[in-house]
């Protein structure tokens, strides 16, 4: 999805620090790049593509000015090219705009503005912007009371960041349903995105509401209400660094995320008490939970039904946070609502909690601090990965999981699976003290087409991700499936062209798995096992397999039977040619519906 930035420098140029923030929101998935900076005249520099390729011609040296705005596209409303990339700016160039989400009325507000004598360049929605708030200057508004005004013309999701030559030195910005934060530096004032465009610069963050305007000028930072009153709002700071968010030696960053993988599952076991305070104060009066995500944080609450139905009998659904509205009216004040989120910037998530809001207990387990649905739910359980910068989700998937098991294990009151969780980061740290078997064994399947990935039970969910992992980054079809449904259809398609993957560990499923084992491997597939060490005797008689330590059994498999699956995608990726740190077509934060 877009990202923009905006920054106003006592000291420094904006042009290469933009670009150097603009650069750390590549993995929120975008198509063009451009940058506009202020100094008695408005500079814009733009383009389709890569911000690398499109730097080489952007020649920065003549951009001009200490206040400036920057933006990464992620096209929705018109072609990615040169002419759609942000900013934009009215017909004299005098205001310059880069926005994130989408002006749902746009097409009634130009059709009004183009009757007025308005003439539009692109095809965007976001080019009625500059065009409204240059209207309301002309009637004698500031930049920040234009801004204003705009906000109560333009329907839909924004985040807003403009500059204007008669204002200089000043960048003005506003957000509804879509992310932007402010970062206080020493004389460098920002908005961004997301924080790691800013790390650098400074941790002092200040989390703007729905519709505030945010000005920032050289003398600091001033944040208005709707109506213009100037809010006191409190400056947190964040615990990221800049280093957590490089690649620090590691090929890609989803490499490196997957090596973070124990530390994001130790790190998320210290919530426990904060879990259990949620606990105590909602047990008693609910009587059904229901999970509400998208993508990887969807498989990671179908893991969270089988652990809470299976130990504390509580019924427990799971749904797809843009199929949330059809099942809403099931809700009631005894529901808990639980709403799994890496980004917490999720459009679809986000609209689910605003509506589950209203009637019951909402939670939200998010990995980005200060996010929208931190700022929403009733509860917050922050999960504790770190930044992460993959857009296919695997650490933060580890973190949530973790947190789904503590919350299962407290209000079980099950003392043996806590127990348990603690050694999970080890079992994570043995798999991949060596996974050049792994890398060889993998990369052989480059050419595979299809893949099948089965698993029973608690396992069943990670077969789900594995093969969403595969289908991201590798462009390979992937189809996640219970092993003991295969047979109901999917065997049909069983040859030897197939690879199926088998999830098998240790427990109360491990025999019927190992004959869907069986089953595929006399129809031809070729069997990819995953299972114990003591197995070996008989998932030796797969064409490839990969061992892990016997004492993972089947209900604490999901946090550590994934690891191969991310590694397998990532290696077969890479031998592709791929990039698996910015799939095609995917974005990190989804902000639109
Ligand atoms: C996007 C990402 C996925 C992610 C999904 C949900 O589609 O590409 O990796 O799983 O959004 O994101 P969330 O931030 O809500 O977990």
């Amino acid at each position: 999805m877009c990202g923009i930035v905006g920054c106003v420098l006592k000291q420094k140029n904006a042009a290469p620090i933009l670009l150097d923030c603009i650069s750390k929101l590549e993995y929120r998935g975008y198509d063009s790049v451009g940058i506009a900076t202020e100094n008695n005249k408005i500079y814009i520099k733009k383009d389709k593509g890569k911000i690398i390729d499109v730097n080489t011609n952007l020649d920065l040296a003549d951009m001009e000015g200490q206040s400036g705005i920057a933006h990464v596209r992620w096209a929705t409303h018109g072609d990615p090219n040169k002419l759609n990339s942000h900013p934009h700016t009215d017909e004299e160039g005098s205001i310059a705009v880069v926005h994130n989400g989408i002006i749902e009325n746009y097409d009634q507000i130009k059709a009004r503005l183009i009757s007025e004598g308005h003439e539009f360049k692109s095809d965007t929605d976001t080019e009625v912007i500059p065009h409204l708030l240059k209207d309301f200057m002309n009637e004698g508004l500031s930049l920040e009371e234009a801004m204003r005004e705009t906000v109560k013309v333009i329907h839909g999701a924004y985040a807003i960041a403009a500059v204007c030559v008669d204002e200089p030195g000043k960048v003005v910005a506003t957000r509804k349903d879509s992310p932007l934060i402010v970062g206080i530096g020493d004389g460098e004032f920002f908005v961004a995105s997301d924080s790691p465009a800013i790390l650098k610069y400074t941790n002092n963050i200040i989390y703007p509401e729905r519709d505030e305007i945010v000005t920032l000028t050289m003398d600091g930072v001033n944040i208005t209400d709707i109506e213009g009153n100037v809010l006191d709002k409190e400056i947190e700071t964040i615990d990221w660094t800049p280093e957590m968010a490089q690649k620090e030696g590691f090929d890609h960053f989803m490499i490196k995320e997957i090596y973070e993988e124990s530390d994001a599952v130790r790190n998320t076991l210290t919530e426990k008490e904060s879990i259990r305070e949620i606990i105590d104060d909602v047990k008693d009066d609910i009587n059904k939970i229901v999970f509400v995500a998208c993508g990887t944080s969807y498989h990671a609450s179908l893991t969270g039904k089988y652990l809470i139905e299976s130990m504390s009998g509580i019924t427990t659904e799971v749904l797809l946070a843009s199929e949330f509205k059809y099942s809403a009216k099931t809700l009631d004040e005894r529901t808990l609502v639980i709403f799994i989120s890496q980004s917490g910037e999720t459009a679809d998530t986000l609209k689910a909690l605003d509506v589950a809001n209203e009637t019951s207990k909402t939670l939200a387990i998010v990995n980005v601090a200060g996010s929208s649905a931190t700022r929403r739910a009733k509860y917050v359980i922050q999960t504790q990965a770190g930044p992460e910068i993959g857009v296919a989700a695997t650490k933060t998937y580890i973190s949530q999981l973790t947190a789904i098991y503590l919350l299962a294990a407290l209000l079980a009151d099950n003392q043996e699976l806590l127990d348990k969780l603690e050694k999970v980061p080890n079992y994570i740290d043995e798999i991949l003290e060596d996974v050049e078997p792994l890398k060889i064994m993998t990369e052989k399947y480059k050419y595979t087409d299809d893949f099948f990935y089965i698993g029973r039970g608690f396992v069943y969910p990670t077969a789900l991700e594995g093969a969403l992992k595969l289908k991201e980054i590798t462009y390979i079809h992937g189809e996640g499936y219970a092993a003991g449904e295969l047979k109901h259809g999917p065997l049909a398609l069983i040859d030897n062209c197939i690879p199926v993957v088998v999830i098998l560990p240790p427990g109360e499923n491990h025999r019927k798995t190992m004959s869907n084992l069986e089953e595929v491997k006399s129809r031809g597939a070729d069997v990819i096992g995953i299972g114990a060490k003591s197995d070996e005797g008989i998932i030796n008689k797969s064409k490839d397999y990969f061992l892990i330590n016997d004492e993972v059994d089947d209900i604490i498999a999901p946090l550590v039977y994934i690891i191969p699956l991310q590694l397998m995608s990532y290696y077969i990726a890479v031998e592709k040619n791929f990039d698996p740190d910015k799939p095609k077509n995917l974005a990190k934060c989804v902000t639109v519906e």
